[in-house]
């Protein structure tokens, strides 16, 4: 285990410690995994109430959970003594964050719908605080179109995922659908848990680009793009509320340098290269700048303009791609590259392209063409392109983006690790 992870864990017990979550167990062959996560939780020192579904009852006995978390169990919505000791809302809102695992597609279909047949989806509709889903289901199911609707609706509702991971089923078959391992729903409930945005990166390093790059032609003048700064500025900003150490290597921008961050400012391309490898190495890097693609060879004396004369003609050279560099760094690569795709069209087509060609982790896919208006405004609408599908978010604050795609990195980057 690398040090990182066990700062990880020490941030984890922190942010874990006196904190109660109530955990919906859905009825599925992997709620058995939920009471080692219960035995986990309770080792950081968070209290488990948990709730069965009928169908979970059947998988795992009230009996165990009861011994383990060491609180009562429930599993009855119509129960009147429950109800009088603990209504159903109460038990919601007396949690810091609702944890469903495993979710069963059934479950999560039920959630997506709004339904409250059953103490725990009335629960789930009930309450006010963050809901982390840990799905477990067979590959098909996973992948069915319903399953994928359902998934959308719930990811647009703020629901939180964990998992689930690839591998061997109880069923025989291949592909996602497994349950994350419990510590990996340990760390995902430690990166959701309110308050916990401050911890969720501690200890690790993030690098992020900014801004766009500057390429002279002679003294007086230079190729650029309209990127402001804005979308990579709070994207550093969230790293550091969330506890990184963060550099950010920016181009030039008319905005200040975020808080709590070291900002090394570059103009050129080759300049932001070199300002980036000097920053490694790094848990985390994200290349949120409009590097150009192409850069001049500045003439050394400002270009006349001849009375007459042709207009002068560029030799433009390729710049090297500095997210490519990084993802494909055979010593010192960080655990996580991410990268932006800025296109006009074909977005994901091209985004997808991008991540196969740059062998980087994520990318994040923006439209910025001029009716989007997200080059130098406060909004933006990204599409999280990655090796297993596409997540598309609503259009955001781009701080909420960066907010929201650092507690996603965070959480990857725990899961990363406890898959080593
Ligand atoms: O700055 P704002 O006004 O807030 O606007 C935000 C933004 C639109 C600039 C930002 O959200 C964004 O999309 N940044 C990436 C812009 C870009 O250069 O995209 P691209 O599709 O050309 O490049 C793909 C990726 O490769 C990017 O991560 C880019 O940083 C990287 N790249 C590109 C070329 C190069 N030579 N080196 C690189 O590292």
């Amino acid at each position: 285990m690398r040090a990182e992870s066990l700062v990880s864990t020490d941030a984890q017990q922190q942010i874990l410690a006196g904190r109660t979550l109530l955990l919906i167990v859905g009825g599925g062959v992997a709620a058995y995994k939920s009471l080692d996560l219960v035995r986990r939780l309770r080792e950081r020192g968070a209290r488990v109430r948990t709730v069965l579904t009928a169908a979970a009852a059947r998988f795992v006995t009230p009996l165990s959970f009861a011994s383990l978390s060491g609180e009562r169990v429930f599993d009855d919505l119509f129960s009147l003594t429950d109800e009088q000791e603990m209504g159903h809302i109460r038990l919601s809102r007396e949690a810091d964050l609702v944890v469903v695992a495993p979710a069963t597609a059934h479950l999560l279909a039920r959630m997506a719908s709004g339904q409250a047949d059953d103490l725990a989806t009335t629960l789930l509709l009930a309450t006010d605080k963050r809901v982390l889903v840990a799905p477990a289901m067979n590959v098909r199911m996973w992948l069915h179109p319903a399953t994928r609707r359902n998934i959308a609706q719930l990811r647009d509702d703020g629901v939180l995922f964990v998992g689930p991971e690839e591998g061997e089923m109880a069923c025989g078959e291949f592909g996602p659908g497994r349950m994350s391992e419990p510590l990996a729903i340990v760390a995902a409930i430690a990166a959701a848990l309110p308050g916990a945005g401050r911890q969720s990166l501690a200890g690790r390093h993030v690098v992020v680009t900014s801004g766009p790059t500057r390429e002279p032609i002679d003294p007086a003048r230079y190729l650029s793009n309209r990127s402001s700064g804005k979308q990579g500025h709070a994207i550093a900003a969230a790293a550091a509320r969330a506890g990184a150490r963060v550099t950010l290597v920016s181009g030039p921008v008319e905005i200040d340098d975020p808080p709590g961050v070291e900002t090394r400012h570059v103009e050129t391309a080759l300049q932001m290269l070199a300002a980036v490898e000097a920053a490694l190495p790094a848990d985390l890097f994200i290349g949120a700048a409009a590097v150009a693609d192409w850069r001049a060879e500045p003439a050394p004396d400002k270009i006349k303009k001849r009375p007459g004369g042709a207009p002068p003609s560029l030799v433009l050279s390729e710049n090297p791609d500095i997210l490519a560099r990084v993802a494909r760094r055979e010593s010192a690569r960080p655990t996580l590259v991410v990268g932006f795709a800025a296109e006009t069209r074909d977005m994901i087509a091209n985004a997808e392209e991008k991540l196969a060609r740059k062998g980087c982790d994520l990318i994040v896919a923006n439209d910025v063409s001029a009716a989007a208006g997200v080059f130098g405004g406060d909004a933006n609408e990204v599409h999280l392109v990655g090796p297993d599908g596409v997540e598309s978010w609503p259009r955001l604050d781009k701080s909420d983006v960066a907010a929201r795609l650092v507690a996603r990195l965070a959480e990857r980057l725990s899961q990363a690790e406890c898959a080593r």
